[in-house]
């Protein structure tokens, strides 16, 4: 008689055109099944740092893209909103994002997923992009790792942000980028949408107009919309 426990079931074969078909026909997919598409010390970081798919799926009902329409994730991480994004949506994708790994795994999981003509990943700093042609913005309080301990944040395993700067130095750099966030606001066109989820540490200008909140999952979900030509 053997007392070992009997061998775990085979794990399915990875298939990402069929978590696509899952995710497009709305059957549930797990997040540790669609993050199958990134490398595995990015899955790991997931937790914290990547929209679970149920907030995903809503982040896109509530920008509400069509299909002429380009929408924008500020601080794209492994792409996870744009991919989910362009298989739920016929709009165009565009992640911008400063770590060059990230902006790399993206685009690797764009092309399985089949959906590399519908999404862009750029290695770029989101607050010095031009935001005036993009209806619709999501942001994942993009810059809150600045104000986490060194020790607190795995995203510093694919590279620094920072240069490990002392606290002081990372909080003026968080303030400059949030306030750059801020002031991109006015450069939206009128009835462009902007969704954050966790907020992006500062204040929205008059230009937008609260729509909604919800409480999902572990914080906050805002629909802001930018109100008509001249800002008020
Ligand atoms: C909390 S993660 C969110 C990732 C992704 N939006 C999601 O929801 O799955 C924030 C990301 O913003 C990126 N980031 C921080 N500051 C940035 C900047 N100035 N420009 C572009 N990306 C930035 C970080 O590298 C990190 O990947």
């Amino acid at each position: 008689m053997s007392w070992s426990s009997p061998p775990p079931p085979p794990r399915a074969p990875f298939d990402p055109l069929q978590i696509a078909r899952d995710l497009r026909d709305g059957r549930e997919v797990t997040d540790a099944q669609f993050e199958r598409l990134f490398p595995v010390r990015l899955r790991e970081m997931s937790r914290v740092h990547w929209t679970p798919l149920p907030i995903a799926r809503r982040v896109v009902a509530l920008l509400a893209p069509t299909a002429d329409e380009t929408m924008l994730d500020v601080g794209a991480g492994a792409g996870k909103l744009c991919l989910v994004g362009a298989l739920l949506s016929a709009a165009r994708w565009v992640g911008l994002e400063l770590r060059p790994a990230l902006v790399q795994a993206a685009a690797v999981a764009a092309r399985q997923l089949e959906v590399e003509r519908q999404v862009t990943f750029t290695q770029v700093d989101a607050a010095a992009w031009d935001w005036g042609a993009v209806d619709g913005v999501y942001l994942y309080n993009p810059f809150g790792e600045l104000l986490m301990r060194a020790d607190e944040t795995s995203l510093r395993s694919v590279g620094m942000l920072d240069g490990a700067a002392p606290y002081t130095t990372r909080n003026a750099y968080y303030q400059q980028l949030v306030d750059a966030v801020a002031a991109k606001a006015w450069t939206l066109r009128p009835g462009a949408r902007v969704v954050t989820f966790h907020g992006f540490g500062g204040q929205w200008p008059r230009c937008l107009e609260q729509v909604s909140t919800e409480t999902v999952a572990t914080g906050p979900l805002e629909l802001w919309v930018r109100r008509g030509a001249g800002g008020v």
